[in-house]
């Protein structure tokens, strides 16, 4: 039984309600079932012994945010490889990843399962990942269409926003991302405009007429408020089986509700869903061992930690004396939490142990180590500090080890505020007052405001979320064995209270989106001082950019230009370039990131990169239109080692759909 005319009416309805939790309805073994799973950066799957259900262990990778400050297209390709071989091992036919949401509020519970607060980077890094998952040939669900930018009333709230500002910033990755042929989209709990994200006709019609979306779109665990209504609209998967919602939908049908061209419809793609994945998997299984998967997430680690500051401490010189405090540095087995976002996307560890102090001594260096302040929650602070300071204070550099972990940023909540916790911000303070030199090593899947203490130290090493081996790694960084070249995909402001979202006001229920374009870069570039930029990220190689060349080729423009390493270190630099139009008729951001590349440089080395610039990179939303247009005019193309550090610049002047270079 494969084919729609096969299937009873009966059984089409019973069909786009799934199984269960996580399979499609199989009619007593009459049809093939999917197994779905998340996602994005482990795999969680679930197992039942005696009644009781826990979750599987398995390879823990960086958080998203890790992955997106790579800005290593092949890194993301490799992650989703090594996460295909995981679903192998465990049956899983789709992967519920990866979610594309743009960091529009520097609280979003979730920002640590997405990519960036910009939608190229967020769209071209989720292609690659999905290009790696299915390459492999098991499914992705990209999530969670759309809007879903906060998780507080994520359920309920109308995220309110204006055509242009979709097209520009919240569509966007997903358009990028569709280039990679998703099997399936996941819809988001919240309303869009006042309709519900599982009842969007208007949004399931762009994925299909205008992205090229061929696949099904599936509900968020729970989202279906009206599964005949939704049905009309397009969601062709309601996850999981609600009986409830199932015995209204039979009734609705009967009522006339659903017509059978909508319900062939949704029926129809959940079939080919069905087999398409069978399909995608013939021939194919597992590549990578257990051991070579760990080795992806090392090394997306080893690219996506950020080193935000350093004022000349970092690398340490060989066998210094180290005092480590604070408990992030080796929060023991079942603290493990502490390194990870909460929620659906939190992984059991294959592994489950994290060590630095052990990996630092393994690297020759002596240590001393004292947990101090664990928990940013007070209830688990752990108070030796006068330890941590006798320590710090006979030794050559202190290492805070400090962080928020799945009790700060979870699904389903916000963060109230960007500290750390008092307690942490507190013992940075006296141990970077005893020591010699102070080195912060945060662990965070967001932007921190660091106010209290990042100009009493040396040196701070953003690790993100970093996974199973990210002990290892920041050794590595630490003692100089790897050069850092990761850089961020989201602004750390100064305050929240910078953010441009926070001085708006929304009703309960309503989030208007009144910043408009004006997300991330997009509004400091205005004027705004953030602590730590866009794009920023520094490395133990100095780098240097030199001769700029732009070359019209029809309706594209070619960026051609040399990266120097001017240092005795080999190391990778994230080239980012950005295009600023003069004179726009429309009102437009600053400044938008259109390309990156991430060279490798030889020590004293220089190579050539080279990007391209599509027509598509110079046009705005048209809402007089309707369509993407380029207008006539110069435009200034601007290549930078972050958003604030424009390195080079030219400019083009685009007449009659052609462009010239301009001297
Ligand atoms: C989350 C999804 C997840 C699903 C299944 C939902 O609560 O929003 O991202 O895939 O649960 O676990």
């Amino acid at each position: 039984m494969k084919k729609l005319e096969e299937l009873s009416v009966q059984e089409k309805l019973r069909l786009i309600c799934g199984k269960d939790n996580w399979h499609t309805e199989d009619f007593g073994g009459k049809l093939e079932s999917i197994s779905v799973s998340d996602g994005p950066v482990g795999l969680r799957t679930m197992k039942e012994t005696d009644g009781e259900w826990t979750t599987i262990p398995a390879v823990a990778f960086p958080s998203v945010e890790v992955l997106a400050n790579t800005w290593n297209i092949e890194l993301a390709k490799g992650m989703g490889e090594a996460l295909a071989d995981e679903c192998y091992d465990r049956s899983v036919d789709i992967l519920l990843a990866p979610g594309v949401n743009i960091k529009r509020d520097a609280r979003n519970g979730r920002n640590f399962e997405y990519f960036s607060e910009d939608p190229v980077v967020a769209g071209e890094m989720a292609k690659a990942y999905i290009m790696g998952v299915q390459g492999r040939g098991i499914g992705v669900c990209l999530k969670h269409f759309l809007c879903n930018n906060l998780e507080d009333d994520r359920l309920h709230q109308s995220s309110d926003v204006d055509e242009r500002t979709l097209r520009e910033i919240y569509y966007r990755p997903f358009e990028i991302a569709c280039e990679a042929k998703p099997v399936s989209v996941m819809c988001s709990y919240n309303r869009i405009n006042g309709v519900y994200a599982s009842e969007n006709r208007k949004g399931f019609k762009v994925l299909r007429e205008e992205f090229g979306f061929d696949g099904a779109i599936i509900s968020d665990w729970f989202a279906v408020r009206n599964r005949a209504k939704s049905a009309m609209a397009g969601l062709d998967l309601e996850m999981p089986f609600s009986p409830e919602n199932y015995e209204q939908l039979k009734a609705d049908y009967e009522a006339g509700k659903l017509t059978d061209e909508a319900l062939d419809a949704c029926a129809g793609r959940v079939l080919s869903l069905i087999s398409r994945c069978k399909k995608m998997q013939e021939g194919k299984g597992a590549v990578l061992s257990v051991e070579e998967r760990k080795e992806r997430a090392r090394a997306v680690a080893a690219e996506g930690m950020v080193l935000l500051k350093n004022e000349g401490v970092l690398p340490l010189s060989e066998g210094a004396k180290l005092a480590v405090s604070g408990m992030y540095a080796a929060p023991g087995k079942e603290n493990l939490n502490m390194l990870a976002g909460g929620g659906s996307s939190q992984v059991e560890w294959l592994e489950p142990e994290f060590d630095l102090p052990a990996r630092l001594k393994e690297r020759g260096f002596a240590v001393l180590f004292e947990g101090a302040v664990g928990f940013n929650r007070p209830e688990f602070l752990r108070h030796d500090g006068r330890r941590a300071l006798l320590q710090a204070s006979e030794s050559e550099v202190s290492i805070v080890c400090v962080g928020t972990g799945a009790f700060v940023e979870y699904e389903d909540g916000d963060r109230e505020r960007l500290h750390l916790a008092l307690a942490q911000e507190r013992l940075i303070r006296e141990v970077a007052a005893h020591s010699a030199h102070t080195v912060v090593v945060l662990f965070a899947g967001a932007a921190v405001e660091m106010n209290e203490w990042a100009d009493n130290v040396d040196a701070i090493l953003f690790a993100g979320f970093p996974g199973m081996g990210g002990d290892a790694v920041i050794a590595d960084i630490l003692s100089g064995k790897i050069n850092p070249s990761g850089k961020l995909t989201e602004s750390f402001p100064y305050f929240y209270e910078d953010c441009p979202v926070c001085q708006l006001t929304s009703k309960i229920g309503v989030t208007r989106y009144k910043e408009g374009l004006d997300v991330g870069y997009r509004f400091y570039d205005g004027g705004i001082p953030v602590r730590f930029p866009f794009g920023h990220g520094l490395s133990y190689s100095a780098f240097n950019y030199s001769g700029l060349s732009l070359k019209a080729e029809g309706q594209e423009v070619a960026v051609r230009l040399f990266v120097e390493n001017d240092s005795a270190r080999a190391g990778k630099e994230v080239v980012e370039v950005y295009v600023r139009e003069c004179a726009p008729l429309v009102y437009r951001p600053q400044k938008e990131l259109k390309a990156f590349a991430k060279p490798i440089v030889s020590a004293y080395g220089s190579v050539p990169v080279e990007l391209k610039l599509k027509f598509k990179d110079f046009a705005h939303w048209s809402t007089g239109e309707d369509r993407w247009v380029a207008d006539d005019g110069v435009y200034e193309i601007l290549v930078g080692a972050s958003a604030e550090d424009i390195r080079l610049k030219g400019k083009v002047k685009l007449e009659d759909g052609k462009f010239t270079v301009l001297k």
